[in-house]
C-alpha cells in the first residue's frame, strides 16, 4: 500500500512543489496549513498537475489539539515533511517570539505526535543558513554550525537539536535535515509557484515582479564584495529539484534499510553564481530585461556561499538536474501568470 505522508505548510512554496513529486511517485499525501502565508487554490494547481487533490486540513501545527484531530482523522500516517514554518529574516527579528513559537512548538508538537501515531519518519527543511559565513566553498556538512544572524535562523539551527535531542533519547523515529540553499522557480506547469506577499525580500520574485513591471527597479545590494564582479555569491537550486530529494529521503527513511536515525544532507547544485550572473541567466533565458541599479550592501548578507552537494549525489542518488536558464523561464512563466 502506497505509504501516507504529513506535508505541513504543504500549500506553500516549497511544500506544494514536493506534494506535486510525492503524488507523482505514488505517495498518499495530506496536508495542513494555516493559509498564512498561501491560498487554499494552491490545491487547485497540485490537482491539474497531478491529477489527485490531496487531503485537505486547514489548521495551524502550534495547537496539538489539532494535530490529534487530525492524526484521529487520517490514520496510518507514515511520514511527515515540515514546511509548517515563518521564514523571512527581516520579520524575524522584529518579531522573534512569533518565529519562536511559530517554528519550534509545531516541531515540538509534531515529534510528540510521531512515536503515539506510529509515524516512523520527518524530513527537516533546514537551511544553508546555518553556516553562517562560510570559511571554505563549496561547504559540505561537516562544516562547523555559526552562530546564528536572525531568530530565522536560530530557529533553524535549535530545530535540528531537538531533534537529535529527541532521537537520542531512544523515541523509535528517523529524521532527516535538509539544508537547502537558494531556492528559486516554479513548477513548469506555471500551475504552482512562489506566492508573493507584499514587497518581496527575495531575490527572484523581486527580479521577476520588476520583469513584469510591478517594482521600477530591483537594487543590487552591493557591488564591492571579494567576489569577480563584486556581488554577492549563492547557490540557487530549482524548486522542483529540491522538491524531488524531498521524496528520495522520506523513502530513504520508510524503506531504507540500516540507514542511522539522523543523517543531514546539503541541497545545492554545487555552481555558485553571483547576483548579476542570476540577472543575465534571467534576461538571456527569457529575452526580457529587468532593470537594476547598484544600491548599499544588505545588513547580514553572505559574502558568498555554495554547497558541495556530494553527500547528498552519493549517498541519496540525487542531484540538482535542471538548468538556470530553465528554472529562470519557469520562474517567469509563473509571474507571467500570476499577472504584471
Ligand atoms: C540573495 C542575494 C542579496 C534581493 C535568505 C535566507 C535563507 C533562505 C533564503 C528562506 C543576496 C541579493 C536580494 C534584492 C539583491 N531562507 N538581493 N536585491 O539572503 O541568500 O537567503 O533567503 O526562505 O535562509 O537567509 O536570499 O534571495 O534574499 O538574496 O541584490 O532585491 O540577492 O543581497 O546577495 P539570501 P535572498
Amino acid at each position: 500500500m502506497a505509504h501516507k505522508i504529513l506535508v505541513t505548510g504543504g500549500t506553500g512554496y516549497i511544500g506544494s512543489h514536493t506534494t506535486v513529486e510525492l503524488i507523482n511517485a505514488g505517495y498518499e499525501v495530506v496536508i495542513i496549513d494555516n493559509l498564512s502565508n498561501s491560498n487554499v487554490k494552491v490545491l487547485d494547481g497540485i490537482e491539474k498537475i497531478t491529477g489527485v487533490r490531496p487531503a485537505f486540513v486547514e489548521g495551524d501545527c502550534t495547537d496539538l489539539a489539532t494535530l490529534d484531530r487530525l492524526f484521529k482523522e487520517h490514520p496510518g500516517i507514515d511520514g511527515i515533511i515540515n514546511f509548517a514554518a515563518s521564514k523571512a529574516v527581516g520579520e524575524s527579528v522584529q518579531r522573534p517570539l512569533l518565529y519562536y513559537r511559530n517554528n519550534l512548538v509545531t516541531l515540538i508538537n509534531l515529534l510528540e505526535e510521531m512515536p503515539a501515531n506510529g509515524v516512523k519518519g520527518i524530513v527537516f527543511s533546514s537551511s544553508c543558513t546555518v553556516y553562517g559565513e562560510p570559511d571554505v566553498n563549496p561547504i559540505d556538512e561537516t562544516a562547523p554550525i555559526k552562530e546564528a544572524t536572525s531568530p530565522y535562523g536560530n530557529t533553524k539551527q535549535i530545530s535540528e537539536e531537538i531533534i537529535r535531542d529527541f532521537v537520542a533519547s531512544g523515541a523509535p523515529v528517523k529524521s532527516i535535515l535538509l539544508r537547502y540553499f537558494n531556492p528559486v522557480g516554479a513548477h513548469p506547469s506555471a500551475e504552482i509557484g512562489e506566492l508573493p506577499n507584499g514587497v518581496p525580500n527575495n531575490l527572484v520574485p523581486y527580479l521577476t515582479q520588476t520583469a513584469a513591471g510591478i517594482r521600477k527597479e530591483l537594487t543590487i545590494f552591493g557591488d564591492d564584495y571579494n567576489t569577480p564582479d563584486g556581488t554577492c555569491i549563492r547557490d540557487f537550486i530549482d524548486v522542483t529539484d529540491l522538491a524531488k530529494a524531498h521524496v528520495i529521503a522520506m523513502k530513504r527513511m520508510l524503506d531504507g534499510e540500516d540507514t542511522r536515525a539522523v543523517e543531514v544532507f546539503n541541497l545545492g547544485t554545487g555552481n555558485g553564481l553571483s547576483v548579476l550572473q542570476l540577472i543575465n541567466a534571467f534576461e538571456h533565458a527569457t529575452g526580457v530585461k529587468v532593470p537594476h541599479k547598484i544600491g548599499a550592501r544588505r545588513e547580514g548578507d553572505i559574502e558568498k556561499i555554495w554547497a558541495d552537494p556530494k553527500k547528498a549525489n552519493e549517498v541519496l542518488g540525487w542531484k540538482a538536474e535542471m538548468d538556470i536558464e530553465d528554472t529562470m523561464r519557469n520562474a517567469w512563466r509563473w509571474q507571467c501568470k500570476l499577472g504584471k
